[in-house]
């Protein structure tokens, strides 16, 4: 298959539209990471995106709605929080776990009797779905396993020749996926921190909302998960990636000493220059959002570059940090370093 990569335009769009009416699977900019979008309520479209990623069969995707009138049919029934949150939040990088509706497919719930939804807030992303009228599922646009893609070269990077179409919209604006909630039950609890933080939800709720265990810490395998996505690996480049948490002179100190041919340092911005082995730096430290956003892109060069290990300077845990940081423990496969 020959995959197009266009920048939008009224013919780029009809295209797009016509594709997801059809039922194929189109690479789409959203506001967070680029997504791989099909038609939530047809079970061929979705099990193309399944294929496509090559996805384990059990980890459901979101549902992408341009009004909230959409969400007939999509849930079951809306819960007051959500009504709530989505004035504050929607359209933008949040993703509500809701009890799902008949509308939608099996495959894009993987199963499940609960449905994750959000509303885009990126201009092609909304016109995409408003113009062709299709709800889309859409996972990070990324093979299972590697890094999100903030660009449409990254998308194209992985799925050429698996998709037909990948809209180049430019570089996503927050880096990293939305901060998925789940509220099937009283207390809601973050299921995956992004850049929407727990702060502003408990905020705006008045209410405390709490944070999955399985965000910072590696599950036992017998544990029962809330989200099937909690169980794999993710976010991984070629290069093994180990965090290494404590000062910059410490850490220059160990990465120093550890190097050898392929070894990379992961550095805040200005670091670099203080270090005497190769590195690459992902955002300003005292700047969780300039992390996120450069992140993935850093991880993805890492790979072009050919490093073979990676030692990472490690974030803060707290607001937009903890998705940077979630992301990073991931991608290190739970391999953190003190020094
Ligand atoms: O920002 C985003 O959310 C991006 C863009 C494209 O919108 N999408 C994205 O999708 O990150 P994906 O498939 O890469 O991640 C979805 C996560 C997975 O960890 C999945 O397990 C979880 O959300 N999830 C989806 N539906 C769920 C459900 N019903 N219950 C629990 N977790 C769910
Ligand atoms: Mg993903």
């Amino acid at each position: 298959m020959e995959t197009k990569l266009l920048k939008p335009s009224k013919e780029s769009l009809d295209l797009a539209c016509k594709l997801l009416k059809q039922g194929e699977v189109v690479g789409v900019p959203t506001e967070t990471v680029y997504g791989l979008a099909g038609d939530c309520k047809n079970s061929n479209a979705v099990k193309k995106i399944f294929q496509a990623k090559g996805r384990p069969q059990d980890n459901p995707l979101i549902v992408h709605i341009s009004n909230l009138k959409m969400l007939d049919g999509i849930v079951s029934y809306v819960p007051e929080d959500a009504k709530i949150l989505a004035k504050h939040f929607w359209p933008g990088p949040l993703t509500m776990i809701m009890p799902k509706g008949k509308a939608i497919c099996d495959e894009t719930c993987a199963g499940l009797d609960s449905v994750g939804v959000r509303m885009p807030s990126h201009p092609i992303a909304k016109e995409l779905i408003e113009r062709s009228g299709v709800p889309f599922a859409a996972p990070s646009a990324n093979l299972s396993g590697k890094p999100s893609p903030t660009t449409a070269e990254d998308v194209f990077a992985d799925m050429n020749g698996r998709i037909p179409l990948i809209l180049d919209g430019g570089q996503c604006n927050a880096g990293v996926e939305s901060t998925v909630l789940s509220l099937l039950q009283e207390t809601p609890i973050i299921l995956r921190p992004g850049v929407i933080t727990q702060k502003q939800l408990e905020a705006v709720l008045h209410k405390k909302v709490e944070v999955a265990k399985a965000i910072t810490q590696e599950i036992d395998k017998n544990e029962k998960v809330l989200s099937p996505g909690m169980k794999y690996k993710h976010y991984s480049p070629n290069a093994k990636v180990v965090l290494v948490r404590g000062s910059f002179k410490n850490f220059k100190a160990y990465v120093e000493k550890k190097y050898e041919n392929g070894t990379f340092a992961m550095c805040f911005d200005g670091e670099d220059k203080k270090l005497s082995i190769p590195s690459i730096c992902y955002g300003k430290k005292s700047d969780a959002a300039s992390q996120a956003h450069n992140l993935f892109s850093a991880l993805r060069k890492l790979d072009k570059v050919g490093a073979k290990i990676v030692f990472t300077r490690c974030p803060q845990k707290n607001d937009i940090s903890l998705a940077v940081y979630n992301r990073l423990i991931r991608s290190a496969g739970f391999d953190i370093i003190d020094v």
